[in-house]
């Protein structure tokens, strides 16, 4: 399908909103015309660096109709799956690398009614996705190192949206320095779904932010 066809989702990542005020700050993203709100859970083991937890993903649930679309940057993340969806998650991602059992990690998500998804470093290769193609419904591309909003987009990884939009019909989200400079290409090479922190709320005007993005 060409991109002018293809659904693009905007996903504002909460990580670069004002914590203070989350509340408002989803709102606006919503009213701004965004399709997904991109949570970014962090256990300082994965990567080097702490977010949040269920606790706070019920509150957001209770402020937003739109979809949470929870990144778990966590070790071993089949132990708190049942938590996650418990607390509002629609699509839940966790890392290739992170699991000992992706297999059944996967399977766990779509039992509990959660869209499936699968992320990988930016240093893991699109192969190492392949046996699991079948058993998820969304891939989350990083292009930056996973741990931090704000840092440059990586472009060698452009490379692998295209590997991936040859062989797999599902949802490929794109995740890392996404911003007006940089979402042209990522859309060219086949993505749906933008995740886009620094690019939305670190702009004044996040409905012209997240307008921009979905044109490319
Ligand atoms: C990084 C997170 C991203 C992050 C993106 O580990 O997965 O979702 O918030 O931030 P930006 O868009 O600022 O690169
Ligand atoms: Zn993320």
């Amino acid at each position: 399908m060409t991109s002018a066809k293809r659904k693009i989702f905007v996903a504002p990542s909460i990580l670069s909103a004002d914590f203070g005020r989350l509340a408002e700050e989803i709102q606006e993203v919503e009213k701004g015309g965004c399709d997904v709100i991109h949570v970014d859970v962090m256990d300082g083991h994965f990567v080097p660096n702490l977010t949040i937890g269920p606790p706070v993903i019920r509150a957001i649930r209770r402020v937003t109709k739109l979809p949470l679309d929870v990144h778990l940057m966590i070790e071993q993340p089949g132990r708190y799956l049942d938590e996650y969806r418990k607390a509002g998650s629609d699509w839940i991602t966790i890392h290739v690398e992170a699991s000992s059992d992706v297999d059944a990690d996967l399977k766990k998500i779509r039992d509990l009614g959660a869209k499936a998804g699968l992320s990988l470093r930016p240093k893991t290769s699109v192969s190492t996705l392949k046996a699991y193609l079948s058993k998820i419904d969304l891939v989350l591309i990083m292009t930056v190192e996973p741990g931090f909003g704000g840092q440059a987009f990586m472009p060698d990884m452009v490379q692998k949206i295209k590997d991936l939009r040859g062989e797999f019909p599902g949802l490929i989200s794109v995740d890392g320095g996404i911003a007006a400079d940089t979402v042209k290409t990522v859309i060219e090479a086949g993505v749906d779904v933008l995740v886009a922190g620094t690019g939305i709320f670190g702009e004044r005007d996040r409905s012209a932010a997240i307008r921009k993005l979905r044109m490319g």
